[in-house]
């Protein structure tokens, strides 16, 4: 959607210098950490979200091991997530995130892997929380 582009507007930057990169405590109650890897080319990512007590991402960020545009992806991903309801974090698009990089149809799997890693990771903190009742 146009809010979400509005963070900023130079794609190049996601392969140059991406956003987010780093990692969460994933033994905080207030964290949720997806992991998850893609079969077509064994790459990994690991994405985390900080969410608040009304569902709402505060921050988030990953560690990908895997190509450009996985970790690019993963960029986009974790600032598109922040400031949207884990509700709303679900309902990023891979072809979202691929059409805002420009990815080749070849490496489509690649944002793939972030949408992949997002719903994992807001699986994790409502199993979390689900627990914590
Ligand atoms: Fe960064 Fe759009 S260029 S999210
Ligand atoms: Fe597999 Fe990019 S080539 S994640």
């Amino acid at each position: 959607t146009r809010s979400t582009r509005q963070y900023h507007e130079n794609v190049v930057q996601h392969y140059e210098k991406p956003s987010n990169v780093g990692s969460f405590d994933k033994n905080d109650p207030n964290v949720g950490t997806g992991l998850v890897g893609a079969p077509a080319c064994g790459d990994v990512m690991k994405l985390q979200i900080k969410v608040d007590d009304d569902g709402n991402i505060t921050d988030a960020c990953f560690k990908t091991f895997g190509c450009g545009s996985a970790i690019a992806s993963s960029s986009v991903a974790t600032d598109w997530v922040k400031g949207k309801s884990i509700d709303e974090a679900v309902t990023i698009k891979n072809k979202d995130i691929a059409k805002h990089l420009s990815l080749p149809p070849v490496k489509l799997h690649c944002s793939m892997l972030a949408e992949d890693a997002i719903k994992a990771a807001v699986k994790d903190i409502k199993l979390k929380r689900s627990n914590a009742e």
